[in-house]
C-alpha cells in the first residue's frame, strides 16, 4: 500500500496536467489572432515613401507645373487598399530635363495646393499660403516650403515618384 501523501501528490499532478492541456490549446489557438492584432505595431514603418508611377513624362509642360494623382496601396493599421488615391503631386521639367516634384499637400494644415497660372505661384485655397515654383514660402502661415519628393523618368517614358506624407504645422519635414 502506497503512502497517502504520494497518492495525493499524483492526483494533484494529474489535475494540473488536465488543466494545462486546454490552456495550452487556447493559447495556441489565439496566437494567429494576436499576431493580426499586433501587426500594425510590429510592421516595419515605411519611412522612405512609396515608389509610384504617376503618369507619362510627355504630359509635362515647359511653362507651368502639371498635377498628377498618386494612386497606390494604402495601408492603414489593419486595412490594405490596393488602389487608393494617396495624394496629388505637382510636376515640373527642369531646364536640364530632370523632374521637380512637390507634394500638393499644404505643409500648413494639409489642404490641396493649387496653381495660379498668371502669378506662376502655388496657392493654398484654405489660408492663402503662396509658394514659388521651387516650393519656397512667399506668404501665408505655412511653416515650411512645399515638400519636395524624389521623381525620375522611367525607361518607358513614365514618371515615378517616391511618394510620402509629412507632418503638417511644423517647420521641419517629418514623414508620417
Ligand atoms: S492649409 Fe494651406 S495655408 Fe492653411
Amino acid at each position: 500500500m502506497r503512502p497517502v501523501s504520494e497518492v495525493g501528490g499524483r492526483r494533484a499532478w494529474l489535475r494540473w496536467l488536465a488543466m494545462a492541456g486546454p490552456i495550452a490549446t487556447g493559447v495556441l489557438a489565439a496566437l494567429p489572432a494576436v499576431a493580426v492584432w499586433l501587426d500594425p505595431v510590429l510592421r516595419p514603418r515605411r519611412r522612405r515613401g512609396t515608389r509610384v508611377v504617376v503618369g507619362p513624362a510627355s504630359a509635362l509642360r515647359d511653362e507651368h507645373p502639371v498635377p498628377m494623382t498618386v494612386v497606390g496601396e494604402r495601408v492603414d493599421a489593419w486595412e490594405r487598399a490596393p488602389r487608393s488615391t494617396l495624394g496629388v503631386v505637382w510636376l515640373q521639367r527642369r531646364p536640364d530635363g530632370s523632374i521637380l516634384c512637390h507634394s500638393a499637400a499644404c505643409p500648413h494644415l494639409g489642404c490641396r495646393v493649387g496653381y495660379d497660372e498668371r502669378a506662376r505661384q502655388f496657392v493654398c485655397p484654405c489660408h492663402s499660403s503662396r509658394f514659388a515654383l521651387d516650393g519656397r514660402v512667399l506668404s501665408g502661415p505655412s511653416a515650411r516650403p512645399l515638400d519636395e519628393l524624389p521623381a525620375e523618368r522611367t525607361a518607358d517614358g513614365m514618371i515615378a515618384v517616391r511618394f510620402a506624407r509629412f507632418r503638417p504645422r511644423i517647420a521641419t519635414r517629418e514623414e508620417i
